[in-house]
Order: structure tokens, then sequence, then C-alpha cells
């Protein structure tokens, strides 16, 4: 099983991610506000996970739909955050050509897939869905920021916690050193993310392939500018025409 069908459908990913709810308080707004679309814009929350976002992307005046490959996060939708949504995969989404004015790709939700093509598939599948016009808010960590980071730690088991939820956490680059690869023990549950992480350069020449000129750029969700070791690297782009 591909480790981004196995990891986030599991209980234990809640805990582990427990903070990111509240996180949403900065997060949804911001993303919300860098999609820059008028109100009554129908935006895809792609992948939308548990939907903290959605209410900041209701509050901007769009309308929302939802689409996320996991069962467990789709539940979870529908109890805190009831609306629309459809389970999907990013690679070939149920969506027909043309018909959303926003996309948005939040929390580093790109780079799941072991190869270029398949990623690139998921910024395509964005692109045809979008109008003429409309806008894509891919919202990834920075690859430098998270470099140097991991610098300090690579290889070693940490002892984490979040609000109160132990777990155990190490970090590694692939050996091309292409991919970051996560091991997180909590509850008795093992992960492994492993995510490309691309470069500035690549980030926007996959951009390029998928037919979206590059609009916009942020590194932070309160606008800073993007720079090579900005925390965030947020992307806005636009399917021309
Ligand atoms: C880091 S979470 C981000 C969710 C949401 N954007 C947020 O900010 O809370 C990544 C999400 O991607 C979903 N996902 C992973 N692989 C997927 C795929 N192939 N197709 C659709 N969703 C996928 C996971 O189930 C998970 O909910």
């Amino acid at each position: 099983m591909d480790w981004f069908a196995r990891d986030f459908d599991c209980e234990a990913y809640f805990d582990i991610y427990r903070g990111k709810e509240r996180e949403a308080a900065t997060e949804g707004p911001a993303l919300a506000a860098c999609l820059d679309l008028p109100a009554g814009a129908r935006v895809l929350d792609l992948p939308c996970g548990w939907g903290r976002l959605r209410p900041h992307l209701l509050a901007r005046g769009y309308t929302s739909v939802g689409g996320d490959l996991s069962a467990l996060n789709l539940r979870r939708h529908a109890v805190e955050h009831p609306g629309p949504t459809v389970r999907l995969d990013l690679r070939a989404l149920p969506f027909r050509d043309r018909s959303a004015d926003g996309v948005l790709c939040a929390y580093t939700s790109w780079g799941y897939f072991r190869t270029l093509e398949e990623n690139l598939q998921q910024l395509r599948e964005f692109a045809r869905v979008l109008r003429p016009g409309g806008a894509l808010v891919l919202d990834l960590v920075g690859r430098d920021g998270t470099a140097r980071a991991i610098a300090r730690v690579e290889g070693d088991w940490l002892d984490l916690e979040e609000d109160g939820v132990p777990y155990r956490e190490r970090v590694r680059w692939s050996p091309d050193r292409r991919r970051v690869r996560t091991d997180r023990l909590c509850r008795g549950s093992r992960f492994q993310h492993d995510i490309w992480l691309p470069t500035d350069r690549e980030a926007r020449e996959a951009l390029a392939a998928a037919g979206l000129a590059l609009d916009r750029t942020w590194g932070g969700y309160l606008g800073e500018p993007l720079e090579r070791l900005s925390e965030r690297w947020i992307y806005r782009a636009v399917k021309p025409g």
C-alpha cells in the first residue's frame, strides 16, 4: 500500500497533528486571501483532510467542495465541518473541465507520489478543472529551511509531544536527497511519510509544465516574501485564457 493511503487513515495521525486545527485560524484566512477570488467563487479544497480550512473559505464568501483519499478524514470532516466532499485520488479528479474558480492545495499536499510524472499529473488535474482565469494556491514547506532543520537531527529518534500526546520521530533524506522520509511512532502506530520536496525552481517549472502561469508568491502565512529559507513556499498560479 502507498504510504499516503495508510498514514492519513489512522486515528494516531489526528493525535500527531492535533495542533493543526488551532493553526487553521492563521492559515485558513491567509490562504483564502491568497486565492484572491470574488465572493461566490467555487473553490475546491484538495486535499481537504478533515476540513479544518473550510470555515475560512466560507468566511471569505467562497463556496467550497472538499476532496480527499482518506475515508477517516472525510468522516471527521462530515462531523466537524459538514459540507460537500468527495473521496478521490488527486491524480484523477472527478470534476468537470473548467468547473472551478479556485483550487486550494494546502499544507504540503504535493510531492507524495513516487514519480515526477504522477506529481505533475496532480497539477495537470488542478489546471484541467480550473476555469480560464481561475487560481491555484499551492502551499508547500520550503525545501531549504527544512534541509537546515533536518541537518541538526537527521537520523536521530526524537521524543516529541503534541498537546500531551507523546510520539517518536526520525527524519532522513532519501539517498538522492530529493525526498524527506519521516518515521513516526505513536500509540502503537507506525507512519512513514515520504515526500518529494522540490526546489523553488522545480516547483515553478512544474506549475508551468501543467499549463499554469505563476502570478504571486509568499514565504509565510503573514504575507512574508518568499525567500530561500522561508518556512512556507506559497505559490498562486493562474490558468491562462
Ligand atoms: C497534510 S494533509 C493536508 C490536508 C489539508 N489540506 C489541510 O491543510 O488540513 C494531506 C492530505 O492529503 C490526503 N491525500 C494523500 N494522498 C492523497 C491522494 N492520492 N489523493 C487524495 N488525497 C490524498 C491525505 O489523506 C491527507 O488528508
